[in-house]
């Protein structure tokens, strides 16, 4: 299972890139607005940062705006993937872009009718919202396990699953136990994923013990 940053602080993103346990970024324009920087300054730092895709999100809303905020896009790094809407021209653009060989996170997906889309039009990933679903009293993880039974009954469906809007280490967890092939989450929930209490209390126990040997390694 891959794993991304959903974030645009670099300092954020180089700081949990230096860990070697991050596969990629995505970034949305809400999280862009908030750094208050200039957003292709930003892009430009986060590729350089991590060498795997790099959702980079465009704000035209009809095919042709797309098609040239994506080209402009594409000219900062080889690892930008664009995002597009999930919206009849976001599949539109999604299809001219996939043809041309440009990667494509469809993003802003609440249905398994929308994720079939999604697939047809080319798209690298999609991004189904969990936690959005979630906030609404729906079920996030089952049109994560709906759209995964889906794309497994069509082998020549490439796109994969990219579990967004999480909100906690428990989605992480049951994405990867119905083999999503992705999940992106905000740092706060990376770093949650390795603490246990169990853990913390474990090592504390070992060193002290190590230290009444007094002994020294290395
Ligand atoms: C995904 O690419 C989105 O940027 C993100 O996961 C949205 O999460 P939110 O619902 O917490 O804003």
């Amino acid at each position: 299972m891959k794993f991304f940053v959903d974030s645009a602080d670099v300092h954020e993103i180089a700081d949990l890139a230096a860990t070697g346990l991050v596969d990629g970024v995505t970034t949305n324009p809400s999280l862009v607005a908030k750094t208050g920087r200039p957003f292709f300054e930003v892009l430009e730092e986060i590729c350089r940062l991590v060498s795997g895709p790099v959702s980079a999100e465009v704000t035209a809303t009809d095919v042709a705006g797309m098609l040239r905020e994506a080209s402009r896009l594409l000219e900062v790094a080889p690892n930008v993937c664009i995002k597009l809407p999930l919206t009849p021209a976001g599949l539109q653009a999604c299809r001219a872009l996939a043809d041309r060989g440009a990667k494509v996170n469809v993003t802003l997906c609440f249905s398994p009718a929308q994720a079939i889309l999604a697939a047809k039009a080319g798209a690298a990933f999609v991004s189904p919202f969990v936690g959005r679903l979630d906030d609404v009293g729906h079920d996030g993880m089952r049109l994560i396990s709906d759209i995964l039974q889906i794309y497994r009954n069509y082998p020549n469906f490439r796109t994969e699953v990219l579990v967004a809007s999480i909100r906690h280490p428990l989605h992480v967890v049951e994405a990867a136990r119905l083999g999503a092939h992705v999940a992106t989450m905000p740092p706060a929930v990376l770093r949650q994923l390795v603490r246990h209490p169990l853990t913390d209390k474990g090592l504390e126990a070992f060193l002290a013990d190590w230290a009444k040997t007094g002994q020294r390694i290395g």
